[in-house]
């Protein structure tokens, strides 16, 4: 059998039997150590199933790469910590599911332990084959049923609080958010307090005694993108030419990191956005500042010149300006902000004068053009934007 490729490779007669006697002998160990083998498979399986369990639970529960805070990164969002009405009944079916899913686990791998151990081949044992059992009512009654009734009550569980979820009826005087998904950017509208910002989607407190949640209607202006922040409620998919709805009912002030989690183009990892829960007294501030047309401080008029004679005023609105393009981000309290290009660097005036300069150079793809200005000109739009609170 060995001839002919001995013939074409031209392997020696001694080299040849060399290897034939090495593949006999790798062969002969392996059947001689099945024991050792089937304890190895068992180590190797153990420990993939390790690796790709934590790294499962790591992403539900690490989904973004962390904000950029005022200064660096700040927490990382963790379904396991809710503070929202939502998110605290997806944490808790997702608790039940994940211990059925456990006791499961339990049970067959100390069923699969067992039979490694008990019924492994020894030395000097009977090499024939085993009576082979076809067919048990029991057995196979018992293996359908109990599935069955494991997969029904998962079922009716996840069912029950799904609907609970998505039945909520807002009550009379519920903040109303459209939130806008752009590649890759969240556009944030109040519509009834005639507020539009970016990125940072502001919400007031709720106290369980006397909720008040907010309610958000999801839109997309491009492609499917997806609101996930996961300690405030489930994630919900962003749809062009469809309105999806969801509210979050935070119970704790704070800051809460998500991002988009549909992928959504080649920035969709930096399309982040925060939800800052502010005390009552605290949002109605908030909401009277950015209420407020923009400042136009004396100072920076060269600056609001550049931004008006390029074509910043295209895409971008400055309210109380000429600048009224819908297809960026509002600018009108730009400064208000806490980072730039959906999270991807802090809003400081050095990042501020780079984006502006060249935004690919901070984020690739961005649909931000460089505007090819000069230094001058860059400085006097930088003036003029920092004005903008
Ligand atoms: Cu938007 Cu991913």
């Amino acid at each position: 059998m060995w001839s002919g490729v001995n013939g074409s490779t031209g392997l020696e007669e001694g080299k040849v039997s060399q290897a034939t006697r090495s593949v006999e002998k790798a062969r002969w160990r392996f059947v001689d150590r099945p024991l050792c083998h089937g304890f190895r498979a068992v180590v190797c399986a153990i420990r993939v199933a390790a690796i790709v369990g934590l790294s499962g639970l790591a992403s539900i529960a690490l989904g973004a790469p962390g904000a950029l805070g005022d200064d660096g990164p700040v927490q990382t969002p963790n379904m396991f910590a809710p503070v929202s009405t939502p998110a605290f009944a997806i944490r808790d079916i997702s608790y039940f599911v994940l211990g059925i899913c456990a006791v499961i686990f339990v049970v067959v791998a100390a069923l699969l332990t067992y039979s490694i151990i008990r019924f492994r081949r020894r030395r000097g044992e009977d090499t024939r084959e085993p009576p082979q059992v076809y067919g048990s009512n029991q057995i196979e009654l018992a293996w359908t049923v109990v599935p069955v009734l494991i997969v029904f009550v998962l079922f009716l569980a996840t069912a029950r609080y799904i609907f609970g979820i998505e039945g909520h009826e807002p009550p009379p005087q519920t903040l109303q958010v459209t939130v806008v998904g752009h590649q890759w950017w969240w556009e944030i509208r109040y519509p009834d307090l005639g507020i539009v910002t970016a990125n940072e989607l502001h919400v007031p407190v709720s106290n369980p005694a006397n909720p008040s949640p907010t309610f958000l209607t999801l839109e997309s202006a491009d492609v499917i993108h997806s609101f996930w922040v996961p300690q405030l409620a489930g994630k919900l998919d962003v749809i062009p030419n469809k309105t999806n709805r969801t509210w979050i009912e935070p119970h704790t002030p704070g800051l809460y990191v998500g991002q988009c989690a549909e992928f959504c183009g080649v920035q969709h990892a930096w399309m982040l956005l925060r939800v800052i829960v502010h005390p009552k007294d605290a949002f109605d501030a908030w909401v009277v500042e950015q209420q407020a047309p923009a400042v136009d401080d004396r100072v920076a008029r060269t600056g609001r010149d550049v931004f008006g004679s390029v074509a910043c005023i295209n895409c971008h609105t400055v309210r109380g300006t000429t600048a009224n393009g819908i297809f960026g981000p509002d600018l009108t309290h730009l400064m208000s902000r806490s980072t730039l290009g959906a999270g991807v660097a802090a809003n400081t005036p050095e990042n501020l004068r780079n984006w502006i300069e060249n935004p690919a150079g901070l984020k690739s793809g961005a649909l931000m053009p460089a505007m090819q200005l000069s230094s001058r000109e860059l400085d006097q739009l930088v003036a003029y934007l920092l004005t903008l609170r």
